[in-house]
């Protein structure tokens, strides 16, 4: 009986179908300005490449930001619980998983049966997260890509005082006006978000096989510098931004089974 999982955030929006633990398909799009236009394009896009109609959809559960936009949902469920349930079961392992999405981010601790036991989210502004890291790209006016070429090349970091996301860009544009060479610029953005997931991840407590999900994980130097700074290996899934979308899908397979007893 195929299920579906839908996670609609900030920026992206994820499908996935799953028959029998097995991914049928798993689908990205952009969230843009219509999160419901979003669900709806995703779960279409997912269907057609499953080769299923929507009413072969036994059970959706919906997460995400914008998880309310998702009226075929049977039910909604916090990104926390989904996130924890999609990273452990690609790796039974893991223990710690840091989600960092566009507007977001969150550590989970997981118990050896795959259960939060505890998690800190920063959900009050943009710094830290995807979005912060975009805005500082359109400051230097490049792309996510060249700031992680650049990275590795800086000889000093440059520090970024500001905590608040439209702050620390005017001291962004400021540093590039004084003549700071731009890798120690994006060294020192890299540096702000990974202090603030550190301390994050510190309050939670990091215990065995650490995981990365969420659209950041792609960020070759954000999770360099991650690794770094916490002494330890940071797995990253072959496609971190649909964990979260897996974790509903595989709950939505329990929520099946519970109903049908
Ligand atoms: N290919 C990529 N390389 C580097 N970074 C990427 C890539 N794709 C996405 N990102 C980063 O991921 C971020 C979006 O992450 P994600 O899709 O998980 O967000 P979201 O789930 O929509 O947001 P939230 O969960 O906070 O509502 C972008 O802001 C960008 O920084
Ligand atoms: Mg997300």
């Amino acid at each position: 009986m195929p299920v579906a999982g839908v996670d609609i955030g900030s920026l992206s929006t994820e499908v996935v179908i799953l028959e029998k633990g097995k991914i049928l398909a798993g689908i990205i799009v952009s969230t843009g300005a219509n999160s419901k236009v979003a669900a709806e394009k995703a779960m279409q896009m997912a269907l057609e490449k499953s080769g299923l109609a929507r009413d072969n959809l036994q059970y959706i559960i919906a997460t995400g930001y914008g998880r309310v936009s998702a009226p075929f949902a049977h039910e909604k469920v916090t990104e926390i619980t989904c996130h924890g349930r999609g990273a452990f079961s690609l790796d039974s392992g893991v223990r710690t998983v840091i989600d960092i999405g566009g507007q977001d981010s969150k550590v989970i601790r997981l118990n050896s049966r795959g259960k939060v036991v505890d998690f800190v989210m920063n959900e009050k502004c943009a710094a830290g997260t995807g979005r912060f890291l975009e805005v500082m790209a359109h400051a230097l006016e490049m792309d996510l890509a060249e700031m992680s070429r650049l990275a590795p090349l800086a000889r000093k970091t440059v520090t970024i005082s500001s905590m608040c996301t439209v702050f620390a860009e005017s001291e962004v544009v400021s540093l590039i006006a004084e003549g700071y060479p731009r890798e120690e610029i994006v060294k020192g953005i890299i540096t702000s978000i990974v202090e603030r997931t550190v301390s994050m991840a510190n309050r939670v407590g990091v215990e065995g096989t650490l995981m990365m999900t969420g659209g950041v994980a792609k960020n070759a130097a954000i999770v360099k510098a991650l690794q770094e700074s916490l002494g330890i290996k940071i797995t990253v899934p072959q496609e971190p931004q649909v964990v979260g979308a897996l974790g509903a899908a595989l709950l939505a397979e329990e929520g099946l089974e519970k109903k049908e007893g």
